[in-house]
């Protein structure tokens, strides 16, 4: 018998530590949550995604009635910026959320459908893509997805 042993690195930073071109990712993730469309939850969602070429295109949440025909803040990013600039790898994605008027003070984990979903975005440009998780005590860095998703189906 053999055992694996995944494990994650996860270094957190307060927003002052992080580089200003980490900084200005996160502040559109947290600006994106204004346009967020969360009627049924009261939870929004923002995420950011710094492209190759230094575009950065963000996206939240949208909810719909019908419960599972809403989508998260990270798919609608990731599939918006594969649609808008399929030529460009995804180098770091952002996200952050707000309830009740506050962003949330420890930071949001992505449900497994996003992360399935980074772990494509990532293969298909062949480069690891960093994730930033904003909370207000502190803001996770993973250095790619596989910290996310060990063991992804591929
Ligand atoms: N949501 C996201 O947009 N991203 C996440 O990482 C987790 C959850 C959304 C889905 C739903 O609109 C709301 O937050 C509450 O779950």
């Amino acid at each position: 018998m053999k055992e694996l042993t995944l494990t994650t690195h996860v270094k957190v930073y307060q927003y002052d530590e992080l580089s200003e071109e980490d900084r200005k990712l996160i502040d559109k993730a947290k600006e994106a949550t204004a346009r967020s469309y969360a009627p049924y939850s009261q939870f929004a969602v923002g995420a950011a995604a710094l492209l190759s070429d230094g575009t950065i295109v963000t996206g939240t949440n949208q909810e719909n009635v019908a419960y599972p025909s809403g989508i998260c803040a990270e798919r609608t990013t990731l599939f918006y910026a594969n649609s808008q600039y399929p030529d460009q790898a995804v180098r770091v994605l952002a996200i952050a959320a707000k309830t009740e008027g506050d962003f949330i003070g420890k930071p949001i984990s992505p449900c497994g459908a996003c992360r399935q979903v980074m772990a494509e975005t990532e293969k298909r440009y062949g480069q690891p893509m960093r994730i930033l998780l904003y909370g207000k005590q502190g803001i996770y860095e993973i250095e790619n997805v596989a910290g996310l998703l060990p063991l992804a189906f591929d």
